[in-house]
């Protein structure tokens, strides 16, 4: 019963509201990739949702400075930072590792805190294991959602398109420890694809 009501929200909602997304996938109908179709096209809209840690001070950070601007300011500008920050299933940093983000941060708003982040998720688990997404974007840590794109991706995770959304679960400026909530939205392509011949340049 429940499930012939949602099936039928489904062809009356817009079907990329967030709450429906969320609706779908509170179900448990297929955990955390679950999809749905859009208009026609056999496109899944998939949402996988994990933690950031970005710890850049201490014995064993996962953030290094690589270069700054010889002018100081209070946005840091021109700083650059090179990331390894692991990527868990919940905000404990105990809890499952998914993946790993890699990449960098740099300090590019002469005004605010706003990072441009060049990154890649490299998953280690599950169907995503070995694939990856390529994120990037303006990050303006200070704000509560912020929004980066998905601009591609590899492995199960071939022609990835969408957005992340980043919220920052907490910070502990004494020990320079970042947690951010990151959800990312894509699609990858609907069409089942064989590979073609080389094409000819001339
Ligand atoms: C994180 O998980 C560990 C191991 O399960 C647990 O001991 C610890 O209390 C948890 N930390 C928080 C903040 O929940
Ligand atoms: C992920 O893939 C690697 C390489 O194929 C493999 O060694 C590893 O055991 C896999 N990890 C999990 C959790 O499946």
């Amino acid at each position: 019963m429940a499930r012939a009501v949602l099936l039928f929200l489904l062809f009356l909602l817009p079907l990329l509201s967030y709450h429906l997304t969320a609706a779908v996938t509170a179900s448990g109908s297929g955990g955390p990739t679950d999809g749905l179709l859009r208009g026609n096209e056999k496109e899944r809209l998939t949402r996988l949702r994990f933690y950031w840690h970005d710890t850049s001070a201490g014995p064993n950070p996962s953030a290094v400075l690589v270069a700054q601007s010889a002018t100081k300011s209070a946005s840091s500008f021109g700083t650059v930072k090179v990331m390894d920050d692991p990527l868990t299933v919940g905000p404990n940093r105990s809890s499952l590792l998914v993946g790993k983000s890699q990449g960098i941060y740099v300090s590019a708003d002469k005004d605010t805190s706003g990072l441009l982040m060049a990154m890649t998720f490299s998953f280690v688990v599950g169907k995503y294991n070995g694939s990856t997404l390529a994120v990037v974007g303006r990050n303006e840590v200070k704000t509560h959602t912020r929004e980066m794109a998905i601009t591609g991706g590899t492995g199960l995770l071939r022609f990835a398109t969408g957005y992340v959304q980043a919220r920052t679960y907490s910070f502990d400026p004494t020990i320079g420890y970042t947690i951010v909530e990151y959800s990312c939205y894509f699609v990858t392509s609907p069409l089942k694809l064989t590979v073609p011949e080389y094409s000819h340049f001339i």
